[in-house]
């Protein structure tokens, strides 16, 4: 079978938080997987999963299960990824990763499919998943870019724990439960319990950290704007999941915060929720589990002469992970359907 009328679908990394994620998002969208391969580590071989409806044991790793793959989905670790996305991409299957290591790499697609799904050719097979903080970002910024031009993009992120993964979630909660119970005396400060930290990710260039630096980079490669002025600083905050932003934009021209209310509400994958007199505003929680990305609090900034202020707010776990590397899939799905009734 080529791998293109295949259907098999497997998953690295499938009983984590972005993994858990991508199985619930494939049992809504018309992908139907056969077989789908569910893989993690030994510790978890032998776990069982429903997916619709059906009972699924998850298995040990094992690359082979690359061979006639249609779609290998990777959200493990970055030196899995690293290894084993070329060789199943060499295999003939499209390879969709979740991880940071092929992200800023020439010739590798960066794609959010609101804003760049054309950048998916016939090859390379593998395609990389943005940072989850980046996706929210740029699903805002790309109609606001086509219609008042961008001059420079300030952005401060309030990062909920599950981006950080399943063991750094479950860290959080204990230390919460901790503190509650002892009080906050006996917790490390570094903990993230009702504690904000302003060190996300490893120390990188001229005093940024890692985080900072892929949304900054990350940005300007998925809006094809290679000098784009771009000021990131990344918080973690105790909240669960969703990742809010604090943006502020100069644009090319005057943008009405009205006609820009307006433009995103037409736009794909966007909700609008700015209700000054009540206080509507989008929250972490009422994003968690949906897969717009919610946009509010749109007012002039006042510091530029052309500026806007807003508040972006997203489910990291979908549409800054799972929801987008299951929309890549949908478009090449949909892309080679077209293709066959065309032989
Ligand atoms: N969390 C987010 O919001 C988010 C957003 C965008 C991108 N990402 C990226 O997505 C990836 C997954 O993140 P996550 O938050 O889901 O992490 P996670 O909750 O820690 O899950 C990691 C998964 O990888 C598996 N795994 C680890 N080492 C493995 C190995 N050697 N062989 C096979 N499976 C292995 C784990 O299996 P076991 O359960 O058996 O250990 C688990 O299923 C990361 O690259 C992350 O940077 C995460």
């Amino acid at each position: 079978m080529s791998a293109t009328k295949s259907r098999k679908v497997v998953l690295v990394g499938a009983t984590g938080l972005v993994g858990s994620a991508i199985i619930q998002t494939l049992e809504r969208f018309p992908i139907d997987p056969e077989p789908l391969v569910l893989m993690a580590t030994k510790k978890s071989a032998d776990r069982k999963v429903r997916f619709r409806g059906t009972e699924m044991r998850v298995e040990e790793f094992d690359p082979s299960a690359f061979d006639d793959a249609w779609v290998v989905f990777f959200s493990g670790k970055d030196g899995l990824s690293e290894k084993y996305c070329p060789i199943a991409a060499g295999k003939g299957a499209w390879v969709i990763d979740n991880s940071a290591v092929f992200r800023m790499a020439d010739g590798v697609p960066l794609v959010v499919p609101e804003v760049n799904p054309h950048e998916i050719g016939p090859a390379p097979r593998l395609i990389a998943n943005p940072n989850c903080s980046t996706v929210q970002l740029a699903v805002v910024l790309n109609p606001i870019r086509k219609n008042f031009g961008l001059k420079r993009v300030i952005v401060s992120t309030y990062q909920s724990a599950s981006g950080a993964g399943s063991e750094y979630l479950a860290q959080l909660n204990r230390d919460t439960a901790e503190s509650l119970e002892k009080g906050f005396g006996g917790l490390d400060a570094s903990s993230l319990a009702f504690n904000c930290l302003p060190d996300v990710g490893s120390q990188d260039i001229d005093g940024k950290f890692s985080e900072e630096v892929k949304l900054e980079n990350e940005l300007r490669k998925i809006l094809g704007m290679p000098d784009l002025p771009v000021c990131a600083t990344a918080v973690r905050v105790p909240t669960q999941v969703g990742h809010g932003e604090s943006v502020v934009i100069e644009t090319e021209k005057p943008a009405d915060p009205d006609e820009v209310r307006s433009l995103l509400g037409e736009s794909d994958g966007i909700a609008v929720e700015d209700e000054f007199e009540a206080r509507e505003f989008p929250t972490p929680r009422k994003a968690t589990g949906m897969d717009d990305v919610y946009v509010g609090r749109i007012r002039r900034a006042g510091i530029f002469e052309n500026d806007l202020a807003f508040w972006v707010v997203a489910d990291n776990l979908l549409k800054g992970a799972a929801l987008n590397a299951v929309q890549i899939a949908l478009y090449i799905r949909e892309r080679e359907k077209a293709a066959l009734v065309h032989e």
